[in-house]
Parts: C-alpha cells; sequence; structure tokens
C-alpha cells in the first residue's frame, strides 16, 4: 500500500501482564480466537509497513514461537525498564522515514485506525503525533495536559496531582514519529518519577523543548480499549463476537441470540442460514446458504454447502460437507472428510478422513476412519472401520456403491468392499468382498432345546 512505504513499526510487547494472573505472556491471550499480538500484527503486514519490529521479553520464546509465520523481527528487552526502554530495545537507530509505535496490549484497533492516524500525522506535517482519546472514565492512562489548548506534556497517574487526573483526555500508547526525532528523544529520556521507569510519554515534552512539531491525533474509544486483566480479556472477545453477529444478521443470517454466538472475523456465512445459541464457529469457515447450525456445535476451518443441517451438539473439524446433508446430532467430523450431497451422518458417529459418498447413510453409533464409501451405502448402527494395526500403521476401507452393511461390523482394513454387497450384521470382515456377494463373518447360532430346564435337573454340572 502506497501510504505506508516509508513507514515502520515497533510494537511494545515485553511487558509480563501481572494482572493477567497466567503463565501466558500477555500478548499472546486470544481475543476472538487470534492472539492480541498477531491481529496488531497482522493489520500491520497486510497495511504493508516495510517493516515491524516487535520487542518481546517476558515469555519471549512463546512470543516467538506464535511470530515465526509473519514477516517481523523480534527484538528482546532485557529488562523491562519502561516503555522507552522498550523503543530502544528495538534499535531504532537504523530506521528511517516514519515510525508507528503501537501497544501490544490494545486487540481492538482496526486497520482504518492505523491508516488514519497516519494520513493525519503527514497532513498535519508533525515531528511526532500522539494519539489520544477522550474517556469517561480514563482509570490509570496517562492524561494529555495542555495549556491554552496546546499539548504540554503526558503524565502518568502516580506520578500526576489530584487535579490532573481529572483530565478526560488519554494518551492510547500509539505515536507516529519521524525516525531522526526519536532517535535524538530517546537517550534524553529519564527514569525520574514515581515507577522508576523510562517512560516514552516524556518524548513528548522533550519535543516540545526541541522546537519540534509535536501534535495529537483524535481517536475513538474503542482504539484506548486496553487489555490487562482475564475480565478486559473476555470483553474484547464479546464486542468483536457482537460485532461479527450484528454484521451476519445486516447480510440477513438468521442468529437467534447475538450474545451467545460465536462466530470468529474471519468466518463466511450466507444469508438465509440460522446460527442457534451457542454456536461456535472458527478460523476459515464458510457456510453457503440456508444451512443451520443448531445449539452447542463447534466448527472449524471447515467449508459446508447449501441447505445442510448440522444438528445439535456436532463437532466438524477441517471437513467439507456438500449440499442438502444432515450431520448430527451428536456427531464428531474429524479432518480431511468429506459428506456428499444428502448424505446423513447420524447421532454418536465419528468418521476421520472419509469420503462419504452421495446419499449415503450412516445413522447412529459408528465409527469410520480412513475410508472411501460409496453412493446410496448404508452403514448400519455400530459399524466400525478396523483402521489401525498392530504394526501401528493406519490401512484403508474401501466401500463401493450401494452396498448393505448389517449393524455392528467391523472392517479389518485394508480391504474393499465391492458394488452392492450385502454385509450380515455382525460380521467381522477380514477378506475383501466381490461386487453383489453377500458375506456373513459371525459364529453361527447354536440352540440346544430345553438347555436351562436341564441345568436345573443337574445341579451339579
Ligand atoms: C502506557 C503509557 C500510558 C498510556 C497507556 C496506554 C507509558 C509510560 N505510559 O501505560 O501513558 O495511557 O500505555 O495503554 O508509556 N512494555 C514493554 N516493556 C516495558 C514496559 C512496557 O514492552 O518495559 C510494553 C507492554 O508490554 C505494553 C506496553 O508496553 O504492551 C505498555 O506498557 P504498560 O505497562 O501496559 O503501560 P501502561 O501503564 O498501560
Ligand atoms: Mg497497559
Amino acid at each position: 500500500m502506497s501510504e505506508t512505504v516509508n513507514w515502520s513499526s515497533i510494537v511494545l510487547a515485553a511487558g509480563k501482564g501481572t494482572r493477567m494472573k497466567s503463565p501466558l505472556p500477555k500478548v499472546l491471550h486470544p481475543v476472538a480466537g487470534q492472539p492480541m499480538l498477531s491481529r496488531i500484527v497482522k493489520n500491520l503486514t497486510q497495511l504493508g509497513f516495510a517493516e515491524t519490529r516487535i520487542v518481546a521479553g517476558h515469555g519471549y520464546p512463546l512470543v516467538e514461537a506464535v511470530m515465526t509465520n509473519y514477516r517481523v523481527t523480534l527484538h528482546k528487552q532485557i529488562e523491562q525498564k519502561g516503555t522507552a526502554d522498550a523503543v530502544q530495545s528495538a534499535q531504532p537507530s537504523d530506521m528511517s522515514g516514519h515510525i508507528l509505535i503501537i501497544n501490544g496490549d490494545h486487540p481492538l484497533i482496526e486497520k482504518e485506525d492505523i491508516l488514519f492516524f497516519m494520513s493525519e500525522f503527514m497532513s498535519q506535517k508533525l515531528d511526532l503525533a500522539v494519539v489520544t482519546c477522550q474517556l469517561k472514565n480514563p482509570k490509570e492512562f496517562g492524561r494529555i495536559v495542555r495549556y491554552h489548548g496546546e499539548l504540554k506534556a503526558i503524565v502518568e497517574v502516580k506520578d500526576a496531582s489530584v487535579e490532573t487526573r481529572k483530565i478526560k483526555e488519554i494518551n492510547t500508547g500509539i505515536y507516529c514519529v519521524r525516525a531522526e526525532v526519536l532517535n535524538e528523544l530517546l537517550p534524553k529520556v529519564t527514569n525520574f518519577n514515581a515507577n522508576k521507569e523510562f517512560y516514552l510519554t516524556d518524548i513528548v515534552s522533550l519535543a516540545l523543548e526541541a522546537h519540534f512539531k509535536v501534535g495529537t491525533i483524535a481517536a475513538k474509544s474503542r482504539v484506548a480499549f486496553g487489555v490487562n486483566t482475564q475480565a478486559e480479556l473476555a470483553r474484547a472477545s464479546q464486542y468483536l463476537f457482537r460485532k461479527k453477529a450484528q454484521a451476519l444478521m445486516e447480510s440477513g443470517v438468521l442468529i437467534l441470540d447475538p450474545d451467545s454466538t460465536y462466530v470468529e472475523e474471519t468466518v463466511q456465512i450466507e444469508s438465509g442460514c440460522a446460527l442457534y445459541p451457542n454456536v461456535f464457529i472458527r478460523g476459515n469457515t464458510k457456510i453457503d446458504s440456508f444451512t443451520s447450525v443448531e445449539p452447542h456445535s463447534f466448527i472449524v476451518d471447515s467449508e459446508i454447502g447449501k441447505s445442510v443441517q448440522i444438528k445439535a451438539g456436532t463437532y466438524l473439524e477441517r471437513v467439507k460437507i456438500y449440499n442438502e446433508a444432515s450431520v448430527g446430532p451428536y456427531a464428531r467430523l474429524r479432518p480431511e472428510t468429506i459428506i456428499g450431497e444428502k448424505a446423513h451422518v447420524g447421532n454418536f458417529v465419528e468418521m476421520k478422513k472419509v469420503k462419504f459418498g452421495k446419499s449415503s447413510k450412516a445413522g447412529h453409533l459408528t465409527y469410520l476412519g480412513d475410508a472411501e464409501i460409496g453412493e446410496e451405502v448404508n452403514i448400519g448402527c455400530g459399524t466400525i472401520t478396523c483402521n489401525y494395526a498392530v504394526d501401528k500403521k493406519k490401512y484403508k476401507t474401501i466401500i463401493g456403491n450401494r452396498v448393505f452393511v448389517g449393524s455392528d461390523s467391523q472392517f479389518v482394513a485394508p480391504i474393499e468392499i465391492g458394488d452392492d454387497a450385502v454385509i450380515g450384521s455382525g460380521s467381522t470382515i477380514t477378506k475383501n468382498v466381490p461386487p453383489r456377494a453377500l458375506a456373513v463373518a459371525r459364529g453361527r447360532q447354536v440352540t440346544k432345546e430345553n438347555w436351562s430346564q436341564k441345568k436345573e435337573e443337574e445341579p451339579n454340572k
């Protein structure tokens, strides 16, 4: 994007996040399914920033692992000595152009917000800009101190007088700054304050003293929403889920209770679909029109066709379901499963890596794994593919079209059943079955007349 060619960014993410009371570094806590830090970094990389430097410290190896697939560099802040020290740890002395500095714990910032800050910074021809916001309850945020309307300083609450604390305009922790200005000012920051920390906020008064052009950019309160506690983390997720539900309803999706609908932003759902309460739909899921998803279903990275019924309590992960199929209640379809058009998968059925043909049925209590099942097949209740052998390898079951599998049958893979074959109920099938054959593999029934009566007559036997 042309607006960002001359821009780099520094994301501050080294803090411990003590108030999260969690062993996970704060910035890795997920908000509506994605770590806070990933959300920010995704926005920056999608905007085409020349480079993004992440300052990490607490939980560095974990942050590094989460960031491996992003176009960023990590910079270690050995000791968390304050936000100015954090920026210094990013070694900005070799940076040029303009720099956006942003906190890693503000997950609700959108790409459009960032573009707006950059364009304001450029149009006001500033050397340093602080993004500020008016809040009814400014809590612990640094206060924006003005004199005759002109920005004078940012004062942290711990260092603020009672009067200063009354100020409602706060520092969001986002700054736009020319690289050479930042590099001139950073070494001048001291730690003479209540926290004995090197405050990045001090560069405002330092810049004014040095007669640089310093200004503010007004942002929406959403930008200032920072996560410091588990309760705030939950609020951030709720905000995004609610926003997504709202957008879906506006596009014609029927949602019974938007407050208990958990659809991630990355999901696509066509109009005419219905979502019941407590559905959780994640990742790269796509759902075509007129499909209904009943309560307590969990769907991740799946593709679901038109007029499909996902019945209550169904768990779907990386699967594809074609039009007019029905799945559940209480079905579990594991990765690489493909359910054909008009097929039916009923309650307590688990499938893994299965190609399940058009109009086939597996109504109840069944495990199918590593299998190819043809069209119009009936899989009886309690059928099992024994795909895992003593050699610890997985083997495949292939079942042709229109096969009828009687209840309580097992297929010991590798095995192949021809078209139109019939498997007698209770069979353990260990050999291939040719097309149109009947295979029965179970103990023959032995019936002994009056057997129990005989036992009574001979009590010692
Ligand atoms: C900071 C600002 C405050 C602003 C608020 C907005 C300072 C001194 N204060 O306060 O004016 O209103 O953000 O949220 O800058 N970090 C490091 N290394 C450190 C310290 C912090 O990387 O040594 C990171 C944290 O991980 C976090 C960010 O910097 O992402 C902000 O740090 P935090 O301690 O949360 O600062 P606040 O007290 O919130
Ligand atoms: Mg903070």
